[in-house]
């Protein structure tokens, strides 16, 4: 049987293993994947163990994503980049180190709300680690342009100066996001500002969305931010982060077992595990 499974510290929280047992299950593949409690100074020996105990693959989550990286045989080049590794697939014995965040979270844009992004300006808020995996995947769609906007606008330069070569990617501090948001397409919200429990604080004015964009929340509790609230109100098509997270599993998934994942059924398992 398949031996699947996430490190992360904490990990009880976490929903990848309902999600992945019931996909395992909706294909009738015999495995299962379990929470793994890792803490930091056991994460070599955990790695280790995935080899030892022949596990086919495992996610990382919290704070391992950075620090997995040097125990791996290889990484791919879109998680080198990245430098955040979320899904290591174990191929006789040789880790492989993914990152499916970025990807995942394009491929639910496009399925729920964007279906070509080619062309269009993206401004992204937040320069953080899962605001580098996004904009990673977004500029591999030909976007016209990503601005992305910072509190801290030098760590948004250095991103956009890292990636000159990827597409036209500028950065800046959120003293411009008035000026910038006006061409914007599509606005996303990368940072964590709005998240369980501060749910009525919102990462942009209100006032300044254009109305009729898409607006794109990466949090998923609660599944209605204020920013998708406002958004609404603003006559924008809205798009919530649970599905950056189903898809993150699907691909996670779809590279372990070669199988298409049965996203519908991942969804639905997430979803009544956060009822
Ligand atoms: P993650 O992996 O979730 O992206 P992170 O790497 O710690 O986490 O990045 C968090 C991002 O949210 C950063 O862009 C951070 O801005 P700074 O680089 O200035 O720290 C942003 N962020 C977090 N709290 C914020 C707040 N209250 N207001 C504005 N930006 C915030």
């Amino acid at each position: 049987p398949l031996l699947l499974g996430v490190m992360g510290d904490p990990i009880a929280h976490s929903k990848s293993p309902v999600m992945h047992e019931a996909a395992l299950r909706a294909v009738s593949l015999p495995g299962s994947y379990v929470p793994l409690h890792v803490k930091p100074d056991r994460l070599a020996q955990a790695v280790e163990g995935v080899r030892a105990l022949g596990f086919r693959g495992v996610n990382v989550t919290v704070p391992h994503k950075v620090s997995v990286m040097d125990l791996l045989d290889e990484l791919d080049e879109g998680a080198r980049l990245i430098g955040a590794v979320n899904t290591i697939v174990n191929h006789n014995g040789v880790l492989t180190g993914y990152n499916t965040d970025g990807i995942g979270y394009v491929r639910s844009l496009k399925e729920e709300a964007v279906p070509d992004l080619k062309g269009k300006t993206i401004l992204v808020l937040g320069a953080g680690g899962a605001a580098r995996g996004i904009i990673y995947a977004l500029l591999q769609e030909s976007p016209a342009q990503i601005i992305v906007a910072n509190r801290t606008p030098d760590k948004a330069k250095q991103l956009a100066e890292e990636w000159s070569g990827l597409g036209h990617l500028t950065g800046c501090g959120n003293d411009d996001i008035a000026a910038a948001v006006k061409n914007a397409d599509v606005l996303i919200n990368t940072t964590s500002v709005g998240m369980h429990p501060a749910v009525s604080e919102i990462p942009i004015n209100p006032e300044w969305i254009p109305e009729g964009i898409v607006v794109s929340d990466l949090i998923y509790n609660p599944l209605q931010t204020e920013l998708l609230r406002q958004g609404e109100i603003k006559g924008c098509r809205t798009h919530g982060g649970l599905g950056m997270f189903i898809y993150q599993g699907a691909y996670a998934f779809e590279y372990w077992t070669g199988c298409e994942a049965p996203v519908g059924v991942m969804r639905e398992a997430v979803l009544r595990s956060l009822q």
